[in-house]
């Protein structure tokens, strides 16, 4: 299989058309950014190691039943992926009050929720993102109510099997976001990636921050903590 053209170029990540009509190939990238591209930075060894983690956690989710558009890695920055139309929904799923979520409600960072909590943003960089409740999503057009139903459930799916992994590393599942995707014959699967950039990630113990809150809070280098994640999946395999 070959690698054909540019298709699209994300904050870190590229995609390129293989020779084959249902496969793209996903290149992760050495750069970090933030506050919707406001703050970025090459970080040597980033896209490797967000390239192994992210194939080694939609594994373990496959292995749970979760379905996604990972097919394998290829090189230390890059995987094959099936074709998906992304829908444009940032889906977050929240076990412990941070981020924006303490900032809005006022609610102090690391307050345990009472049930794990979805959310959708409407990903639109030029809106930034903005917050959008269910209804939004139908008048929008975005998604049907079956979908956004397979969606919630499939986000706690992700959320159940990856807070007991986490957990097993030391790890508490704070938060995260996925994306989701339709396939040709308009079933939902898992897309995009699933690492530091896109967990907020805790050590059980100290409360260390595992994840790319290092760099968007400026509490230092990247690599070392992105590595810490990446050493604990590795011992756990
Ligand atoms: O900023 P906020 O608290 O809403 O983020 C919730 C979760 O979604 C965090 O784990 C964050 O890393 C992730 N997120 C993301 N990409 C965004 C916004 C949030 O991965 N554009």
């Amino acid at each position: 299989m070959e690698k054909k053209d540019l298709l699209y170029q994300g904050k870190a990540k590229k995609l390129y058309q293989t020779t084959e009509e249902d496969v793209i190939l996903a290149e992760y990238m050495d750069q970090a950014t933030a506050l919707n591209g406001q703050k970025k930075d090459a970080i040597l060894g980033k896209g490797a190691m967000n390239n192994q983690i992210t194939s080694l956690i939609f594994d373990k989710l496959a292995q749970s039943g979760v379905p996604s558009h990972f097919i394998r890695k290829i090189s230390k920055t890059e995987q094959l992926i099936k074709k998906v139309d992304i829908i444009p929904l940032e889906v977050v799923v929240r076990n412990v009050a941070a981020g924006s979520f303490s900032k809005r409600l006022g609610i102090k960072e690391g307050t345990p929720l009472s049930f794990p909590i979805v959310e959708f943003y409407f990903k639109d960089d030029a809106l930034n993102d903005p917050f959008i409740n269910d209804q939004q999503v139908l008048v929008l057009a975005i998604a049907t109510q079956a979908e956004i139903e397979q969606i919630k459930a499939l986000a706690l799916k992700v959320n159940e099997v990856l807070k007991a992994w986490f957990l097993s590393l030391d790890i508490q599942l704070i938060d995260f976001k996925i994306e989701v995707g339709r396939t040709k014959d308009g079933s939902i699967l898992l897309a995009d990636e699933i690492s530091p950039d896109t967990c907020r990630l805790w050590d059980v113990h100290t409360h260390a921050h595992l994840d790319k809150d290092i760099y968007r809070r400026d509490l230092g280098d990247l690599v070392p903590v992105y590595k810490e994640v990446l050493r604990r999946i590795e011992n756990n395999q």
